[in-house]
């Protein structure tokens, strides 16, 4: 059986660590970090995503508020609310949820973001720096899974890690962490075009898989002894429960974990690990805006 990875207990390390931080910078500076999360439209999961955000922030002593619009906001007044956050020398941190409407350039809004204020790190500065391995804000969901990975003891120098997964969120920032000086992996990306794909992911000691597809990873997928690290939330409908579905990841969890060394449950996983990481950006650009 393996070892479940419990991304929750990581994930109060990090949020303790950036609440003393947080604590730290306002007794220097006078204010805590401040962190704006947009939030655009009503979106379900999106709506419970930016929750969860504005909530953990608050509780690590940052200063963190939501503003909502409505999911006819045009792209142009997106813009103006972008550039008034940017301007605005007590604003830290912004954020934009995605996905936006589809009427809206989701690449012009990342690129009206301030980089030194893109604690998403999705901008194409912070991208660049990233691939480059120069210092940056790193996209929170892969710079979590690197945390989770550095936490839980799991060796990548020199490991095999297969990216299931191509999106700019996770994907490819994914790949290009991991092949980062002191991690070290041989990476390979997989996507949905993939030839013999099990043949590849079988060959995986660290497997991580983001395509949105529920319970895709089946054991047969599976090195005996494999990291697997689930990034999925996919809902799928289930009648017994009161909300009338339940959560699953990209990765058939009971079956794997009958395989793997290790595995990361959903929920409880990743998803902890990437508000942990917001945090603890949103501190990172308080701190070098303050220099
Ligand atoms: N939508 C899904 N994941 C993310 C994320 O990490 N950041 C933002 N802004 N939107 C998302």
């Amino acid at each position: 059986m393996a070892q479940t990875i419990d991304g929750t207990a990581i994930a109060a390390a990090v949020r303790a660590d950036v609440a003393e931080g947080a604590a730290a910078f306002r007794a220097q500076h006078g204010r805590a970090p401040a962190l704006r999360v947009v939030l655009v439209g009503d979106h379900p999961a999106s709506q419970s995503y930016v929750r969860a955000k504005a909530r953990a922030a608050g509780e690590a002593g940052i200063d963190a508020e939501t503003l909502a619009r409505p999911a006819d906001l045009s792209q142009a007044d997106l813009l103006a609310l972008i550039a008034g956050l940017n301007a605005d020398d007590a604003v830290d941190g912004i954020l934009v949820q995605l996905p936006l409407a589809d009427a809206v350039d989701e690449g012009a809004v990342i690129r009206a973001i301030d980089p030194a204020k893109d604690v998403d790190g999705f901008h194409p500065e912070n991208v660049g720096r990233l691939v480059l391995g120069e210092p940056t804000l790193e996209p929170c969901t892969p710079a979590g899974i690197v945390e989770m990975l550095r936490r839980s003891g799991v060796e990548t120098a020199g490991a095999h890690a297969v990216v299931l997964g191509r999106s700019n969120i996770v994907g490819k920032p994914m790949a290009s962490l991991l092949l980062r000086r002191g991690i070290d992996a041989t990476v390979t990306v997989c996507h949905s075009r993939t030839r013999d794909l099990a043949e590849i992911t079988r060959q995986a000691d660290v497997l991580i898989a983001a395509i949105g597809r529920a319970e895709f990873v089946t054991a047969d997928m599976v090195r005996p002894g494999a990291t697997v690290i689930d990034v999925g939330i996919n809902r799928v409908e289930d009648a017994t429960r009161e909300r009338g579905y339940r959560l699953v990841g990209d990765v058939d969890f009971q079956a794997v974990s009958e395989v793997a060394g290790a595995i990361t449950p959903v929920p409880g996983g990743v998803g902890p690990m990437t508000i942990a990481m917001l945090l603890q950006n949103t501190l990172e650009a308080a701190r070098r805006r303050a220099r």
